[in-house]
Order: C-alpha cells, then structure tokens, then sequence
C-alpha cells in the first residue's frame, strides 16, 4: 500500500508541476456500482470533464482499509462537437460476501466524491434477491425514477435490471443528456449494482456511449455488449437484440452473441442444481400486442427467429431449448405479462395455474419507466398469449425466493406506486422444455 501511495504522490507531483490542478474540473461525477465477475468484486465507475491521471476506490467495512487504482479512458464523442470526457472504471476485489461497504473514488491529489455504502450480494445460492427491473427511462418524463429511488433508500433492491434505452438519447447534444442522465440515476446506482443491456437509443456511434459509460462483468478490458452473471439461485443472461437491427456495425456480432449463448446455457444448466432459475433481458421482445408496428408486433420477429428466409440466429428456440424460466424485455413503453408461450402457442402449467410447472418460458415486457415519447398503445384484441397489459408508467419488482419460487409485481406510477398486477411463477422442476 505504501508503495502504491508513494507513486501516486510523484505521479501527482509530476502532473500538478505540468498544469494547473486547481483549474481543472475533476470532481468525480456520474457514480455507479455493477456487478464484477464474481461475488468478491464490484465495479465502480465514474466521469470528470477533465483528465485526473489517476484513478482510485477506497474502500471497507470498517473505514477506507481497501484501495484499488483503476483505469481512465479519454472518451470523445462522435458528434460535431467531438466532445471529450474522461470515464474512470475499477473493480473494488476481495469483497465479504453480505458485508456492508463504504466507498468513494477519485483521487487523493484531485478530490473524492462523496461517501457511498452498498451491501455485497452472497456468494451463497440459498438466499432470495430482490431486483426493480424496467426500461425506456428518460432525461425528461423519468415517471418511475422519484419512486424507485425512495424504493431503493429504503433498502428494497439487491440490484437494478435497466432493460435498454436510456436518458434518450445519451449522445444528444454532443453526451451532455448522457451526463445528466448518468447524474439523474446517481442515488440509485452509487447504492445498487446497475446491471444494463443496449436499446436502440444506444444506437449512435456504435453503441458508444453504452460501451464506454457502463461496465458489466467480464468487461473489464472491453466493449461487450452482452455477459452473464450469477445471482442467488439465479443465473442471469444479458443480451443484445440491437444485433439483428444495426447490422451495419457487423452481423458477425450477432453469431458471436448466439455461439457464446449456447456454451453460457450449457454450463448454467450444468449447474442447475446450484443455480436452478435462468432468467434473460433483452431490449426488444420477441412477442407484444402493441399497436405500433415494431418487430414484436410480427408473426415472425427477428429477435424470435433469427435472420429471414434462413432463420438462423433467433432467440426463442435456443431459450426454450434450454428452459430458460423468465424472459424480460422493453422497449414498449408499456407493460405486458405472458402466459407461457412457445412459437405462438401457450402452454399453460394447468388449467386453474398457469404459472405451476409451465411447459415454456414466462415472457415480461417492462419499458414504460418514462420518457419523452411517452406511452405506446395496444390493440384492440390481445393475442392469446397476453395474460394481462397496462400502459401505466411503471416498474416491475422481483422477488426469487427460493429454488422454486419466483415472485413478480407491477407498480404503476399513475395510480401512486398501486400493485396493479402480481404473479407467483412455481417451478418444481428446471431445465429443457423440449
Ligand atoms: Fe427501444
């Protein structure tokens, strides 16, 4: 530590000697927690307007014992303003599982943020986590966010799922609705693991500002725009659905998502006994009864079955394939629960349950969090599939309680945070369908 501390300080001489340290803007801002790859690590990341050089995360149970050095990455916008920030990214190591952190970044010479305190998750599988998942938040009309962020103080949440799309857009305005976006979920984030996948406001550049702004596990040296992780009895599959849209930025990226799917599901069914529920999200769904033409409104979506004509790719054959439990999706500014479905077809666990034993995966679409372009309708008529729809804006809590038993709610903001819809999904047994 000494040592570390002792390069730190010439680093910082060296620099303060070159410029000005007193006229930067180097505040860290932007704070927020994700997941590392396992149970022993969590990810801090954060953004100053001007470069520190140095990038650190103290932290402890008891005080700041622990220290890490990071990284910082010059970031420049794509826009015409080729606007430059500076995002640091570090991974606090050799944490205590269900021990209670405090934690701040920065830098000793150039200033720390505020103090911070999360929980870490067990490394456990016997324990029940509690997760606020939505999508399609926003800079402007953020309906869910008062709530979510009182839900979140309280001590509700073990981690935050935020199903893509975010500030709208985050390059806007050369990232400055990023910025603010980033400081409007601070409260929340800075607290609890902020676990993400790419919408299609991510678009811009590549998914740049996506891939630059957020760090999810086994992405500590790269851009991946997908990743796994394990959560109490749960392992968690993040995906990208935008591969199938922007091919222009490579549909290799697409195989190479779907190859690594295969050997994720492969070895989290190996583990089943340990890990029984698997559970995904994704941006776009693969069915909704929305009225708005997108690809979830077609008989046959992209993200369900892959690539036209040769229909390779899609997602719902190799989830099925692979009993997966839940599938969450977004990007309807609305909010739909499935009834257990497979290629159009419901298969119900029972006549009086449908949600005991069900013969196929339970689909979720929870993306109306709010935003600028407000709420998407319905059609007249659900399709048999859709067990129960509301265009309130809202968030959908999880609770997975054990190895069989998995609780959901919705809560709506326009009726004042109201339960306006519940399911209890029992499964006595994981794995395949087919
Ligand atoms: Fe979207």
């Amino acid at each position: 530590m000494a040592k570390v501390e002792l390069l730190i300080h010439l680093a910082v001489t060296v620099t303060c000697l070159t410029i000005s340290c007193h006229s930067l803007s180097v505040q860290p801002e932007q704070i927020h927690l994700s997941y590392g790859d396992d149970a022993t690590k969590m990810a801090v990341t954060w953004s100053t307007p001007d470069p520190t050089n140095d990038s650190f995360v103290e932290y402890g149970i008891n005080g700041f014992s622990q220290v890490v050095m990071g990284r910082m990455i010059k970031f420049v916008d794509g826009g015409t303003g080729a606007v430059v920030r500076y995002i640091h990214k570090a991974v606090m190591t050799a944490l205590k599982p269900g021990a209670k952190y405090v934690y701040h970044c920065g830098s000793p010479q150039y200033g720390w943020s505020e103090v911070f305190y999360f929980t870490n998750r067990l490394e456990d599988a016997n324990w029940s986590p509690r997760i606020a998942l939505f999508g399609d938040m926003g800079n402007i009309n953020a309906q869910s966010l008062p709530r979510l962020q009182k839900d979140a103080e309280m001590g509700m949440y073990d981690a935050i799922l935020h199903v893509g799309d975010f500030a709208y857009d985050m390059d806007s305005d050369n990232g400055s609705i990023g910025d603010q976006f980033m400081k409007q979920v601070q409260p929340i984030a800075s607290i609890l693991p902020y676990m993400t996948c790419p919408g299609n406001h991510e678009e811009r550049y590549n998914f740049s500002h996506y891939k630059n702004r957020f760090m999810m596990p086994g992405d500590e040296d790269g851009h991946s725009m997908f990743y796994s992780f394990d959560l109490g009895p749960v392992h968690f599959i993040s995906v990208s659905t935008e591969f199938y849209f922007y091919v222009q930025y490579g549909i290799l990226q697409l195989f190479r998502q779907y190859e690594w799917l295969k050997s994720d599901l492969a070895a989290a069914n190996k583990n089943r006994d340990k890990r029984p529920w698997i559970i995904t999200f994704g941006h776009r769904p693969m069915y909704c009864s929305n009225n708005d033409h997108d690809d979830c409104t077609r008989y046959e979506s992209l993200v369900r079955v892959g690539i036209p004509f040769i229909e390779i790719g899609g997602l719902e054959k190799i989830f099925y394939e692979n009993g997966v439990d839940v599938m969450f999706w977004a990007h309807e500014h609305s909010y739909e629960r499935l009834y257990p479905v497979f290629n159009r077809k419901v298969y119900n666990g029972s006549i009086t349950d449908p949600y005991l034993n069900p013969k196929a995966p339970v689909h979720i679409i929870t993306g109306s969090a709010g935003c600028q372009e407000n709420h998407d309708g319905f059609i007249p008529d659900p399709r048999p599939w859709s067990a129960f729809r509301s265009d309130d804006y809202g968030y959908t809590r999880m609770t997975v309680i054990n190895a069989t038993h998995l609780y959901l709610e919705q809560v709506s903001d326009d009726k004042g945070g109201q339960i306006i819809d519940k399911m209890m999904l029992v499964k006595e047994r994981h794995g395949s369908y087919s």
